[in-house]
């Protein structure tokens, strides 16, 4: 396992170009699966979990090539419908493979994903919409076996909750569906009508992506084809909250400031001064400390993101006054809290509800990340920090954040990379 250790204070300031949306990447690189032929795929990030999702790929038999900064996926050799446990619990989106491989193939022989540790995360959404479609799913010994020989029906469906798995799941799998499919109450966020794109790209014909209504008409077959992915918004807004928590200043290009609104508007609230000259680059300038936040509570897109919630916490730590955060989508996901307190945050926690009476200062301490976004946050609370932190198990944050050391860096954060001894106790962090 590794650790980053960072000296705290340094302040923030150059320029930071987004990756490319993990959240997106990894739904589409699944959908080529779909797509028999060759798929060429701009911007997807250098990520465990993109690594993950190739080696899936090639475990069904599809040829993956890099081509210059591009991914090459060609499913014209795709030949299972099966994904061996160990792989399926990588990750959570190795579950957005039901749909892809029902279209494909017309099975699927999954188990549970794995992903995050922020809450129980079902997939009975999943399961509802693809049975809508006429698939058969057999849940025994913790394994999923669907069948859709008989071949997939457009359906009518509605979602309870506008889950985004759910949602990418439905869509890749009607898209070679016969007739129409409508689904109500789908999710809106900016990867769902970027998976979208991909998939009419590839001769699909989806409308309403990303306004809560789809409209899918099935089509014969999909075919190959080139796209590059948006921009990530939630490592955008990791960056700029790393100079706000600094005092510092930063230009990001390659961003994409409409999917981060809510967001861009708590830290105007906190005092930061931003300004969007236009196109893909946003600035950022903080003097001084943050204003206590407005309340926060995480919601579907276009609410307030739940992937960015840890990282405003660290904001509100720091902040004069309390603010109170309200986590709805996630039941787990307040497990960076207690690691925030070592470091001298004031969080008191009832229930879904935090409230952040802030600090004037956090101090550096030995830190674990919990999960991909929580560590992100504690990276930046050390930054913040007074004196050394050392966050471990970093795994989690390389799941979703490429270069990430690197790349403060280059902005003037004192961060290293480091093995942990072999022998060190794994002792309470
Ligand atoms: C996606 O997860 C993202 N992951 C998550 O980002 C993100 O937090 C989440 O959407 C919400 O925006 C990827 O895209 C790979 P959901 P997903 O299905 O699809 C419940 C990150 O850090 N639910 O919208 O798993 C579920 O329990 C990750 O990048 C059901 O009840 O999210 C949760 O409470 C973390 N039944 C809520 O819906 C289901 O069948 C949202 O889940 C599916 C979901």
């Amino acid at each position: 396992m590794s650790s980053f250790v960072i000296q705290g204070g340094a302040r923030l300031e150059g320029e930071h170009t987004v990756q490319g949306a993990k959240n997106s990447a990894l739904p589409i690189l699944a959908a080529a699966v779909a797509a028999r032929g060759e798929c060429v795929l701009h911007g997807c990030p250098d990520l465990s979990d993109v690594r993950a999702t190739l080696t899936i790929l090639e475990s069904l038999g599809c040829a993956v090539r890099r081509q210059g900064g591009a991914l090459v996926v060609d499913s014209s050799c795709l030949c299972r419908c099966e994904i061996p446990e160990r792989l399926m619990r990588e990750m959570r989106s190795s579950i957005v493979f039901l749909g892809p491989l029902l279209s494909a193939m017309g099975c699927a022989n999954l188990s549970a994903p794995g992903g995050c540790d922020i809450g129980e995360r079902p997939i009975d959404l999943h399961l509802e919409t693809m049975r809508a479609l006429g698939v058969r799913v057999i849940e025994e010994n913790g394994r999923l076996r669907c069948d859709a020989r008989a071949g997939l029906r457009g359906a009518r469906c509605s979602l309870h909750f506008p889950s985004v798995g759910a949602t990418e799941n439905l869509m890749i799998a009607a898209s070679t569906a016969k007739g129409v499919t409508v689904l109500t109450n789908a999710a809106r966020e900016p990867e769902i009508a970027d998976l979208a794109a991909f998939l009419n790209a590839c001769g699909a014909k989806i409308y309403g992506a990303g306004e809560g209504a789809l409209v899918v008409e099935g089509v014969e077959r999909l075919h190959g084809a080139e796209h590059t992915v948006i921009p990530d918004r939630i490592t955008a807004v990791t960056f700029l909250t790393a100079a706000a928590l600094t005092g510092g200043e930063i230009l990001l290009r390659g961003a994409r400031p409409s999917h981060m609104d809510a967001m861009l508007s708590v830290l105007e609230q906190s005092g930061c001064r931003l300004c969007r000259p236009g196109g893909d680059t946003l600035y950022l300038r903080m003097q001084g400390r943050p204003r206590r936040l407005p309340t926060i509570r995480t919601m579907p897109y276009p609410g307030f993101p739940t992937d960015a919630q840890a990282l405003f916490m660290v904001l509100a730590a720091l902040a004069e006054g309390a603010s109170i955060i309200t986590e709805t989508i996630f039941e787990n996901r307040f497990r960076h809290v207690a690691q925030l307190r070592r470091m001298g945050a004031f969080i008191r926690v009832e229930g879904r509800v935090a409230v952040v009476e802030g600090r004037r200062f956090l101090q550096g301490a030995r830190v674990e990340a919990c999960d991909l976004r929580a560590g992100a946050a504690l990276v930046l609370a050390g930054l913040a920090a007074e004196g050394e932190t050392r966050v471990r198990k970093i795994e989690h944050v390389d799941r979703g954040c490429e270069h990430f050391e690197g790349d403060l860096a280059l902005l003037g954060a004192n961060i290293v990379r480091e093995e942990d001894d072999l022998g060190q106790e794994d002792e309470e962090a």
